[in-house]
């Protein structure tokens, strides 16, 4: 089972990494594994400090400004009380980690993290499908690079057309701005520019 999830790192410079990373769950709750790509500062950061706190959530607006990189004004964090790391102020369930093992030998790295510490904090919203359409949306255009534009374009609109009918107007902003995001990015490419 993966659960998509918000991560916080400590960076080289020690300000807070916060991205977007699917945890992958088997049967034991308190091991979990990290995916990161190559590149990944995700990746990096838990090379240098093997520890962070993942974070279970249901704000999409949260999710995409995370991944964008975008913000109005940056979430407010706190210091976690377990690993040194800093955690999200505002969550469903905040999980302070380890990262015991890492493996590289394929092009995605497996990270295997055990959680040390958790907390439970606001209740969920409930199964809503404007979430998961901005989730889904948001893995597909986090993938734009190397997905097919005719495969993300033929999801998009009915993506779009959920978050319309069933989201809450943080849903419905975040689309908005990982469309506005995922049309300028993509007229770049067409015309060549970085
Ligand atoms: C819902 C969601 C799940 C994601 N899961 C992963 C993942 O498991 N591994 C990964 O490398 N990138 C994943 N990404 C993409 C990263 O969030 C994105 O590449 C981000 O820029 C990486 O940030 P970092 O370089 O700060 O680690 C995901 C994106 C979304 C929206």
């Amino acid at each position: 089972m993966i659960i998509e999830t918000l991560v916080t790192t400590i960076n080289i410079d020690r300000s807070a990494n916060l991205s977007p990373m699917g945890a992958v769950f088997g049967e034991r709750l308190d091991i979990f594994e990290l995916r990161p790509y190559a590149g990944s500062r995700t990746l990096e950061n838990l090379r240098q400090r093997r520890e962070g706190v993942m974070h279970v959530v249901d704000d999409a607006l949260l999710l995409v400004r995370a991944l964008l990189d975008q913000w109005p004004e940056r979430p407010p964090l706190n210091l976690a009380t377990v690993v040194a790391a800093t955690m999200l102020k505002e969550y469903l369930r905040a999980y302070e980690f380890r990262a015991k093992y890492i493996d590289e030998t394929s092009h995605r790295a497996s990270i295997t993290c055990e959680i040390v510490e958790q907390h439970i904090g606001k209740p969920p919203r409930g199964i809503c499908r404007g979430l998961n359409a901005v989730v889904e949306a948001s893995i597909l255009i986090s993938r734009s690079q190397f997905l097919p534009a005719e495969e993300i374009n033929r999801h998009l609109p009915e993506l779009e057309q959920i978050v319309a009918k069933t989201g809450n107007a943080s849903d419905r902003e975040a689309m908005a701005l990982l469309l506005a995001h995922y049309h300028s990015t993509s007229a770049r490419r067409t015309i060549g520019q970085p």
